[in-house]
């Protein structure tokens, strides 16, 4: 039994006494390479897309993220977490915790592009996955890319207050390049691609070759890819997504999901990918009580 399986059982167990949000690694992982931050660019060209130069000495990345739009955000003040200067919000020691176990992880993989799912809507896919990315870039030089995959129900761009297109449905029908998908927010080195424009059927779009594309093509110029995506049971889009992935993290509220749907959306995706849970859980009635709620919900017992 893989130690994802006593995780889930674990989550269940738990479900009496904790709402929090904590996460269980699932390795052992294989050996794989471990990962510098900027690595050779690949010399892709995608028709209708601007070239990217490969990699040379000197390779000014700056002056390529620079191509990004700088965009007007208004993240929601409740659920993002490292907008503010204050940190010490209830949560965000939990997230800081969930950095190092990555790190952890990634000394012995390599581990970039990470997707963030789980088995049902509204378990906190979205709250997860943004304010992961934030805690990435809050060390020093680390520079984050967070994805809305979730294309049928795109939601990260309101934990943002950001605008939802042009995005990855743009790029991926060949409508822009990956610059213009791209926005650049308030928070140094935090940047996001939202999912666009609402077009065309979604398994299509992301299996048809430009997802993988874009992100051999914007990987050199990040630390970490965040996916943001659709959830897991009702349709097979994260399946299709987690072949680009370096890693899956699935996110399980308390309270809330149940064990036999946790499990057969684990069961879609290989051991290997399966990074950990995190659980993700309010208490009951308590989600007007957002200090409390934090409290209880990013409560990281690593
Ligand atoms: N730990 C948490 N603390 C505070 N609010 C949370 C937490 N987890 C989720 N929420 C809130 O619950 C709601 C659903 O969360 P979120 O949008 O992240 O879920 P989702 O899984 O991405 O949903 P969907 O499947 O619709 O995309 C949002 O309003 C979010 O702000
Ligand atoms: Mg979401």
């Amino acid at each position: 039994m893989s130690r994802i399986h006593d995780a889930l059982k674990r989550a269940e167990q738990e479900r009496a006494t904790s709402m929090g949000t904590h996460f269980e690694p699932a390795f052992d992982q294989p050996q794989l390479q471990n990962d510098g931050p900027l690595e050779s660019m690949p010399s892709l060209q995608p028709s209708g897309a601007t070239a990217i130069p490969a990699m040379a000495s000197g390779f000014n990345y700056e002056s390529l993220l620079a191509r990004c739009p700088q965009a007007e955000w208004t993240p929601d003040p409740l659920t993002m977490l490292f907008f503010q200067e204050d940190d010490s919000r209830i949560g965000a020691e939990e997230f800081r915790t969930l950095r190092s176990r990555l790190y952890q992880i990634r000394e012995k993989m390599q581990l970039k592009r990470l997707m963030v799912t789980s088995a049902l809507p509204k378990e906190g896919k979205s709250f997860v996955a943004a304010n992961l990315a934030q805690v990435m870039v809050r060390q020093h030089g680390r520079r984050a890319l967070v994805i809305d995959a979730d294309l049928r129900n795109p939601g990260m761009h309101r934990h943002l207050g950001a605008a939802q297109s042009p995005g990855l449905t743009d790029y991926l029908l060949g409508e822009c390049d990956e610059f213009a998908a791209l926005q650049r927010g308030p928070m140094e080195n935090l940047f996001f691609m939202p999912a666009g424009k609402i077009a065309g059927s979604a398994p299509e779009l992301l299996s048809n070759g430009r997802l993988k594309l874009l992100l051999q093509r914007v990987e050199p110029l990040f630390d970490w890819i965040i996916i943001d995506t659709s959830p897991v049971i009702p349709v097979s889009d994260a399946t299709l997504i987690a072949s680009s992935c370096d890693g899956i993290l699935l996110v399980v509220r308390s309270n809330v999901t149940p064990s036999d749907l946790a499990r057969r959306a684990r069961a879609e995706f290989p051991d290997k990918l399966l990074l950990g849970v995190v659980l993700n859980g309010t208490p009951s009635g308590k989600l007007a009580q957002s200090k409390y709620y934090y409290g209880a919900a990013v409560n990281s017992q690593v």
